[in-house]
């Protein structure tokens, strides 16, 4: 039922829709969803060992932010060091396709935290 609110709403609606089109633009790899780019798989076979890969793609932030994350990771969690040119091409990737989120727009709230839709739906019209 709730749903269909989202017919209701024919913009909000055909935002939604082109939400994977925009996403598809960058090819992911199906099992981590880490986009395929230069450096995908060194991340994932040094990122998706102690945790999903959802870990990595759900975070995003500067250079400087998964440079301290990698540091707290290795001074907290366990994670090994890196050679020089392997922290390079870690860091490269993160910060290129997992950077500060400043263009896009925020998370949809939680359907919890939604008001109640004012608009009559298909399902009152029924
Ligand atoms: C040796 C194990 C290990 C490896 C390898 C590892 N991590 Fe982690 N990572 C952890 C642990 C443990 C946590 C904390 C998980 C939790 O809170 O549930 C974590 C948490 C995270 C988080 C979430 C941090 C937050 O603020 O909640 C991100 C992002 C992350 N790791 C990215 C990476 C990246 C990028 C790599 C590769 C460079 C990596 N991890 C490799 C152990 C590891």
């Amino acid at each position: 039922m709730k749903r269909l609110h989202v017919l209701a709403m024919p913009t909000l609606g055909a935002a939604l829709l082109c939400l994977p089109l925009v996403a598809g633009a960058q090819e992911t790899d199906p099992d981590t969803g880490l986009v395929k780019a230069e450096g995908w798989d060194t991340v994932r076979s040094n990122c998706t060992a102690c945790h999903s890969a959802k870990l990595v793609t759900q975070n995003s932030g500067t250079r400087n932010h998964w440079e301290n994350l990698i540091r707290w990771m290795q001074d907290t969690q366990g994670l090994w060091e890196f050679q020089a040119e392997t922290e390079e091409t870690l860091l490269d990737y993160l910060a290129e396709y997992y950077g500060p989120k400043e263009d896009t727009r925020r998370p949809a709230l939680p359907r919890t935290l939604m008001p109640d839709n004012p608009y009559p739906t298909v399902a009152d019209s029924g």
